[in-house]
C-alpha cells in the first residue's frame, strides 16, 4: 500500500522537503486544498469556509510551483476532506464527483498526472438516532469507478466507530432543584464530552441494579423526565435533559450507545482529577 503524506500549508511543504531530502528520501504528497466552492454542509465545515485546515484554493498554483521545485516531495494528488457529520448520501455522491472533476481540473491546467484524490471521511451518524446517512443511497448513486483514473481514497472517522462504543455511569444521586431533576452521574463529560461539546441530549438506556447497601429507603423516579449530569463542578456537565425514564433509582446504570467516536477522545479526562473509565474491548 503506498503511503501519500497529506500536506497541509506551504510551510509544511517546505519543511516535508526539508526532512525528506536529509534522509535521501522523495515523500509522496497530496496537497490539502480549502476551495472556494464545492463543499458538503454538515455540522462541522472545514473547507469552502474561514478555517486552518489546508491551503486556500487562491494559493494552490503556487503551492503546486513550489513542489515542481522541491527535490524532496512528489506531488501525487490532492486532499479535499471538507466536512465532519454529513448525512445527506446524494449530497456525499455529488461531493465525491465534483472533487474528481476539480482534481481532473487541477491535473490538467498544471499538467499533472494524480494517482490519488482523497475524498476524506465526513460520512455523519446521528447520535440521537433520529436520522441516518443511507448508505445503499450512496453506494447506488455513485458513478462507476474510472478503473483509469486515480485511486479514491476515504478516510472515514465517526461512520466507522461510533456504532462500536457504548459508556455506563452509575447514578450516584438524584436530586430536584429549580422544577428539574437530575441524576447524577458517577463519570460525565470527562469521560463522554460529545453531547456537551456539540449541545444535544445523548439517547441513554437503564440498566437496573438491585444492590442497595444503605439502611434507608432507595431514592427512585417512575415515569419521569430527568436531566443526567456528570459529577463535575460545571453546569455543563450534561450528557442530556429531559431524558425520559420508566424507574430510575440510585445504584441504576446508564448506558449511552453510539460513543465510538469523538467520545472519550475529545473529553477533557484530567479535569478534577477523578478517575479515568475502565475499557472492556469485546
Ligand atoms: C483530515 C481528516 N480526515 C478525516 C477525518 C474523519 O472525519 P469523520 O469522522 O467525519 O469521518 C477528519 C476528522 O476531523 C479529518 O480531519
Amino acid at each position: 500500500m503506498p503511503v501519500t503524506i497529506n500536506v497541509e500549508s506551504v510551510h509544511e511543504l517546505r519543511r516535508l522537503d526539508l526532512i525528506a531530502r536529509r534522509h535521501h528520501r522523495v515523500a509522496p504528497i497530496a496537497l490539502r486544498i480549502n476551495r472556494a466552492t464545492g463543499t458538503l454542509t454538515g455540522s462541522h465545515r472545514m473547507t469552502g469556509t474561514p478555517t486552518p485546515f489546508g491551503i486556500d484554493e487562491s494559493q494552490l498554483s503556487q503551492a503546486i510551483a513550489l513542489t515542481t521545485q522541491s527535490p524532496g516531495v512528489r506531488l501525487t494528488g490532492l486532499h479535499l476532506h471538507s466536512v465532519s457529520n454529513n448525512l445527506d448520501a446524494a449530497a456525499h455522491v455529488a461531493f465525491v464527483a465534483d472533487s474528481l472533476a476539480y482534481a481532473a481540473l487541477i491535473a490538467d491546467e498544471h499538467r499533472l498526472t494524480f494517482d490519488t484524490v482523497n475524498v476524506g471521511g465526513g460520512i455523519g451518524v446521528d447520535p440521537t438516532g433520529a436520522a441516518a446517512f443511507d448508505l445503499d443511497e450512496f453506494s447506488r448513486l455513485l458513478p462507476e469507478a474510472d478503473m483509469s483514473g486515480p485511486r479514491v481514497v476515504y478516510e472515514l472517522g465517526r461512520y466507522l466507530t461510533a456504532e462500536i462504543g457504548w459508556y455506563a455511569a452509575e447514578v450516584i444521586d438524584i436530586k430536584h432543584t429549580h422544577d428539574r431533576t437530575f441524576a447524577v452521574l458517577r463519570g460525565g463529560t470527562h469521560h463522554f464530552r460529545l453531547p456537551a461539546a456539540w449541545g444535544y441530549s445523548h439517547p441513554a438506556t437503564v440498566i437496573e441494579r438491585e444492590d442497595w447497601p444503605y439502611p434507608w429507603p432507595r431514592p427512585e423516579l417512575v415515569n419521569a423526565t430527568v436531566d443526567v449530569t456528570g459529577e463535575l463542578c460545571t453546569p455543563r456537565d450534561v450528557l442530556a435533559r429531559g431524558l425520559h425514564v420508566d424507574r430510575l433509582r440510585i445504584g441504576d446504570i446508564l448506558v449511552f450507545d453510539r460513543c465510538g467516536a469523538y467520545g472519550w477522545t475529545i473529553s477533557h479526562h484530567d479535569f478534577l482529577n477523578h478517575p479515568h473509565p475502565t475499557f472492556i474491548v469485546l
